[in-house]
């Protein structure tokens, strides 16, 4: 009724809530998700996810009224660079293009070229002549990932890390893998395994054909289509309830239980209510900021 009254749209990451999650408009990845907000015809959009993603919301969409339904949703990942320590960077590398990963504050967008997500991070670097330098900030195994996929030199790479990505560790996922040998495994490129999954598939002792690196949303898509019964996921455990639901014949498995975002947890159902309610929490970039924050946006949802 509130949702109705207020013509507003709900949009959720694949890491919230199973119960947020079946309430969404658009479920989705973070790139899904700003493609969402950007064309929506919702007077309000409640975003259920971040405050990086509400805030991309608002800079897509300015005469919306974006709310966050708690604003403690943050993100460590976002948390691990400043505009300050990018401005300082950039003084010492003026030549440099920077491309920010989407999980970033608007004032770090702001003085980046690009923005991009997981799912189009590799094609936004090949879109940038190869005889430019790069900054990718601030993931540093998503940083990694790019640079082995795009086999360039003239990367730096930003050493942030989001710690529930982080957490999911290697010998976890080889103990995982021992006992369900058969499974195909998915590993976001920004875990602590994805860079050692890389090295293995390159030594040969995981398999090609069976390890998959991908966005939340691929994913969503991989699971849905493979012929395969068994996955293991190297991601948020949020994601195993999309899974399950729409593919209810196939078993997942989580690489580590224990990756579980406490940001994206903040979103309730009473919270959503009370946020359509009192028209809360409003997430709002100030002009200026919006402006420049928009042009590295607009080229991440035109890419890929
Ligand atoms: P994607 O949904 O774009 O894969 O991003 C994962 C993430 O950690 C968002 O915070
Ligand atoms: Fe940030 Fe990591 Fe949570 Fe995603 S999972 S919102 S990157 S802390």
């Amino acid at each position: 009724m509130w949702k109705a009254r207020r013509n507003a749209v709900i949009l959720a990451h694949n890491y919230e809530l199973p119960e947020i999650q079946d309430i969404a408009d658009v479920l989705g990845d973070s790139l899904a998700l700003a493609r969402a907000a950007a064309r929506t015809n919702a007077d309000v959009i409640v975003f259920c996810g971040v405050h990086f993603m509400a805030e991309t919301a608002s800079i897509l969409n300015p005469e919306k009224t974006v709310l966050l339904p708690d604003l403690e949703a943050g993100c460590s990942l976002a948390d691990s660079i400043t505009a300050e320590q990018l401005k300082s960077w950039k003084r010492d590398h003026p030549e440099a293009i920077v491309v920010a990963y989407v999980n970033t504050t608007a004032e770090v967008k702001a003085l980046s070229d690009y923005c991009c997500t997981s799912s189009n991070a590799v094609d936004v670097v090949q879109s940038i002549p190869e005889d430019k330098e790069i900054l990718f900030l601030p993931d540093m195994f998503l940083g990694a990932y790019v640079k082995r996929m795009t086999g360039r030199n003239n990367i730096h790479i930003w050493m942030g890390e989001c710690h529930v990505h982080a957490g999911i560790q290697p010998q976890q996922v080889d103990a995982v893998i021992n006992q369900h040998p058969r499974a195909e495994l998915l590993v976001h490129p920004e875990c602590g395994c994805s860079t050692s999954s890389m090295h293995l598939l390159a030594e040969g002792q995981l398999p090609t054909n069976r390890t998959h690196i991908l966005s939340t949303g691929g994913m969503l898509d991989f699971t849905t289509h493979s012929t395969a019964t068994e996955f293991i996921i190297a991601t948020e455990t949020g994601i195993l309830h999309q899974m399950e639901k729409a593919n209810p014949q196939k078993r997942f498995v989580a690489a580590n239980p224990n990756a579980v975002c406490p940001f994206m947890k903040k979103i309730t159902l009473q919270k959503v209510l009370d946020a359509l309610r009192n028209m809360q929490h409003v997430i709002q970039v100030q002009d200026e900021l919006r402006a420049r924050a928009k042009t590295p946006i607009d080229r991440m949802i035109a890419i890929g």
